[in-house]
């Protein structure tokens, strides 16, 4: 039978996938105490639902820095799509297009900017990591406006990679077939990533290659060199939100990277409130970590997220059954939140404010 809610996507997948291959997507830093806390903080938001609203209609239309889509639920940047399904990344940006809604490419994508750009039906924004030489930053911005992606998403959270032990334990690496495909092997990057380490491929090229030194000036930078709109993702406080204003951000995006970095973050949901507040609504803010569930993205939007972003459910779809598997995981999620907008009394996305939640005591 045919899955009837994320998770049970996610079971299917880990019994198809390769075990060091699912343990690279389902892994977190550390403890992973911050992966846990991504979904538990949902739980402790209640909704407060109006009745006798009619619902006839509920309409999950809206806009993305500018861009239409059919529901407030986005496709996370996340790497290497090829490790869950032989087409990957196109794969995904044909589900994307098919449910009308927008996928963000991983500059560590298994297919490259420009195969995706040509698969894809719908609109895309490009993730960038900032390399310490940033020639090959700058060249992946071009490629990206030249394939006509219409945002940059600048990964704030990664000056190095956080320590996730089950890749370090399976010594973690993509297989011969596959590789960073945005990179030649001129550029050095595969060869380095392909060394056999003894520890984590991944690890091993962030470590060698990412900027260490980036501080807030790399968004000034990133932005002289671009004329897209550039989102910062990975901010967790007020403070930062407001750094990334004054350098210019067109959106943030409340992200511990799903658990993947700094062990005991605060939790995404936890994080958007302050998040909302200080931007006052100076720019989009959006969110992503620990959504499953329809009304995990009526939550989120009820705390002041523009849209919500959905990294491992998309891969449990890919894995499970391809495009069409990240296809229903992606429709799954409209009709809950659909639903849940209906069971609410809620049925415009205008209509969800902090009135709708409430916070449980700790
Ligand atoms: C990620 N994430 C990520 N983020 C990013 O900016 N660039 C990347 O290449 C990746 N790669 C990546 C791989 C895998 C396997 C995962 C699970 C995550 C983080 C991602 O964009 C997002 O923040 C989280 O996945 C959101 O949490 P959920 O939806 O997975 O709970
Ligand atoms: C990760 C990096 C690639 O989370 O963003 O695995």
């Amino acid at each position: 039978m045919e899955p009837v809610n994320v998770r049970e996507y996610e079971a299917l997948a880990q019994a198809r996938m390769d075990p060091a291959a699912w343990d690279y997507y389902r892994s977190g830093a550390e403890d992973e105490v911050t992966v846990r806390a991504n979904c538990d903080g949902f739980a402790r938001i209640r909704l407060r639902p109006r009745m006798l609203v009619d619902v006839t209609s509920c309409d999950t239309r809206t806009t993305v820095v500018g861009t239409p889509v059919s529901m407030p639920i986005l496709i996370a940047p996340t790497a290497y799509h090829c490790l869950a399904c032989e087409d990957g990344e196109c794969a995904t940006a044909r589900a994307a297009g098919a449910a009308d809604t927008l996928m963000v490419a991983s500059t560590l994508a298994t297919r490259n900017i420009e195969a995706i750009a040509a698969a894809a039906t719908g609109p895309l924004w490009f993730q960038l990591y900032v390399y310490r030489d940033r020639a090959v930053s700058e060249s992946l911005v071009r490629r990206a406006e030249a394939a006509g992606y219409r945002a940059l998403v600048l990964t704030v959270d990664t000056p190095r990679l956080g320590r996730r032990e089950r890749d370090i334990r399976n010594a973690f690496s993509l297989p011969p077939h596959l590789g960073m495909a945005n990179f030649t092997s001129e550029d050095d990057l595969t060869m380095v990533h392909f060394q056999g380490t003894g520890k984590s491929a991944l690890a091993a090229h962030v470590a060698a290659l990412f900027d260490t030194s980036l501080t807030w000036e790399a968004l000034s930078w990133l932005r002289s060199i671009t004329t897209l709109p550039v989102l910062v993702k990975g901010v967790l406080t007020g403070e930062d939100a407001e750094l990334a204003i004054q350098h210019g951000a067109a959106g943030i995006l409340v992200s511990n990277h799903g658990g993947r970095q700094l062990d005991g973050a605060l939790a995404s949901i936890e994080a958007l409130p302050e998040v909302v507040e200080a931007v006052n609504g100076r720019c989009e803010v959006y969110l992503d970590g620990g959504i499953r569930r329809g009304t995990d993205v009526l939550k989120a939007l009820a705390l002041g997220a523009r849209a919500v972003l959905v990294g491992r459910p998309i891969l449990w779809g890919l894995g499970a059954n391809g495009e069409a598997g990240a296809r229903h995981v992606l429709e799954l999620l409209r009709a809950e939140l659909e639903l849940a907008m209906a069971l609410a009394g809620r049925p415009r996305l205008a209509e969800i404010d902090r009135s709708l939640v409430k916070m449980l005591p700790n």
